[in-house]
Parts: structure tokens; C-alpha cells; sequence
């Protein structure tokens, strides 16, 4: 393999396109750069997603993950650098932009409303609807119908779409905020998984529904802190440290005790490196 390891600049090639295979670019970012004030948040990032990929990016508390998915899905516009999609450039000011070009996002928080219930949830805010101009109501029998079908055969959990939200387990509501994005039919989902630790159940649900997913042919982009999960799930691991993107691996060629190392020093100790 041919990881490049870098000068003290910080600056590393980080194509990582060394699977061999001819990849088509789903996502590129190029020299992605996002500052807050005086925090450079993200910084000079290039990177290309693959379609159908199951792209994991990993780093430390503050490296600059949620920013990167940020930038992706049109919360922050870049300070600096281009998003492409599709081999197209796009500038999204803000995420309905992100959204028209099929890119979805489930944020760290999920941003669930307790007290309704699962299908309410997934179609909050764009129900289907029944009649003409002003006498236009919400379809109810259409919204159930359409939540149990993303559900059932999307994510494929028998899980009763009448349960109010605040009665499921912490797996459960991720894939209530992964459906919700499906209602929009996104190519693309970007996942930034809450800090908070799910339960080993709730994270193989999670993982399975993931893998379920990049099965359907949708590119998954994923803000991951479990790093074991990651190297069985993803097809490929990026590593941000302090705002840079400092090495592409692929799972087969690392390990969890190299990534903890780039994870937290940036760098691996000579001697790991294998060009
Ligand atoms: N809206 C903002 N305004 C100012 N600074 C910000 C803002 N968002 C993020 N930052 C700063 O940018 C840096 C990167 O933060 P970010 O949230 O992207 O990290 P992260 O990798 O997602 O961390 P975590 O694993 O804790 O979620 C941090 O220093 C953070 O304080
Ligand atoms: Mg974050």
C-alpha cells in the first residue's frame, strides 16, 4: 500500500484511491477549509467519497469531524475550498440546499420530538398530503403506510411506526433519524453518531442498518467513535486530527491500536509505517 507520510507541515496526500478499482466519485472535497474566528476548525482537506462506499471518518473530541459533515451537508458554507457532487461543483448555503442534491444528513443530536410517534417523526415537516390549495391536509393513512415501508423493507425492523419516540432504546431512535432522512430519497446519508455510547446492541443495529443501506446503493458518510465497529463496517477510515486529514486507511490494513495512535498523535511511530 502507499500511504505518503508527510513533512511537519501537517499538509498529506490524501487520496487514498488505492483500492485499485475504478472508483466513481460521489462526493469530492477539495482543500475544504473552515475557520471560526481564530479556530481553524477543518483545514485544507481534500478527499474523494466513492459511490456506494461506506466511508468512516474518525478523530478525537474537537478534530473537526462534525465541521467536515457540516460543510457536506450545508449547515457551515466553506471558508475556503470546493465540495463536488457527482463531478458537479455545489455551494450550499444552507442544508435544503444540501438536500436537493439528494444529500441527507442524521445529526449527533437526532433531534427527535419525544412525544409523537415513529411515522410522525420520519415525515415531520413534509407529510404527504390530501386534497387541493388551501384545503390540504395531511394524508395520515399515506404518512403510516409510507413509514412502515421505510421501516420494513428500507431498514428492514418490524418496529410498530404508533410508539411514541421516547419509548425506544437509543439504537431505536437512530434508526428513526436514518428513516427520516430515507422519506427524502437521498443518495448520500451523512451520519454523525452520538457521543452519548450505545449499548453493544444498539450499535450492531445501528451497523447492520448501515450495511442494509450501502447494500441499496447509498454512500454513506460516517462520524463514527467506535472504532472497532468502524474497521468491521467501513470500507474505508479517514482520520482527522486538529482540523487535517492525516491518513485514508482501509480496514484490512490497520488496526485499532494504529488508528488510536493517529487518532491522538496525528502521526504513526516509525516503524508502523509499511512504505
Ligand atoms: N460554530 C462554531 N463556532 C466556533 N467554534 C466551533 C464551532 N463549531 C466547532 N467549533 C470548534 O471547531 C473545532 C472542531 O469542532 P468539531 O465539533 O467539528 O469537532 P468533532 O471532531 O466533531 O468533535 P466531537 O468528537 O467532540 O464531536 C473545535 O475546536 C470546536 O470548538
Ligand atoms: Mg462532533
Amino acid at each position: 500500500m502507499s500511504v505518503e507520510k508527510e513533512d511537519s507541515t501537517g499538509q498529506h496526500s490524501t487520496g487514498g484511491d488505492d483500492t485499485g478499482k475504478a472508483e466513481t466519485s460521489k462526493l469530492r472535497m477539495e482543500n475544504l477549509t473552515k475557520q471560526f474566528g481564530r479556530i481553524v476548525a477543518v483545514e485544507d482537506v481534500s478527499l474523494d467519497i466513492h459511490s456506494s462506499e461506506v466511508f468512516a471518518l474518525v478523530g478525537d473530541n474537537g478534530a473537526g469531524k462534525s465541521t467536515l459533515m457540516n460543510m457536506l451537508s450545508g449547515v457551515h458554507e466553506p471558508s475556503k475550498g470546493q465540495i463536488y457532487k457527482d463531478g458537479k461543483p455545489v455551494n450550499f448555503s444552507n442544508p435544503s440546499e444540501a438536500r436537493d442534491n439528494d444529500i441527507e444528513t442524521v445529526y449527533q443530536d437526532l433531534a427527535l420530538m419525544d412525544d409523537l410517534d415513529i411515522a410522525t417523526n420520519i415525515f415531520m415537516g413534509q407529510f404527504p398530503r390530501t386534497g387541493f390549495g388551501p384545503l390540504q391536509l395531511i394524508d395520515w393513512d399515506e404518512t403510516y403506510e409510507r413509514a412502515e415501508q421505510i421501516m420494513m423493507e428500507r431498514l428492514g425492523r418490524d418496529l410498530d411506526i404508533k410508539t411514541e419516540v421516547e419509548f425506544l432504546s437509543g439504537g431505536q431512535r437512530q434508526l428513526v433519524a436514518i428513516g427520516r432522512s430515507l422519506a427524502f430519497d437521498p443518495d448520500v446519508i451523512i451520519l454523525d453518531e452520538p457521543t452519548s455510547a450505545l449499548s453493544v446492541d444498539a450499535t450492531r443495529l445501528v451497523q447492520d442498518t448501515i450495511d442494509t443501506l450501502a447494500d441499496q446503493g447509498i454512500t454513506i458518510v460516517i462520524v463514527s467513535h467506535n472504532i472497532e465497529s468502524v474497521l468491521k463496517h467501513a470500507d474505508r477510515i479517514g482520520v482527522l486530527f486538529r482540523g487535517s486529514l492525516v491518513d485514508i486507511k482501509q480496514p484490512e490494513e490497520t488496526d485499532l491500536e494504529e488508528l488510536n495512535e493517529l487518532m491522538t498523535t496525528g502521526t504513526l511511530s516509525s516503524g508502523r509505517l509499511d512504505d
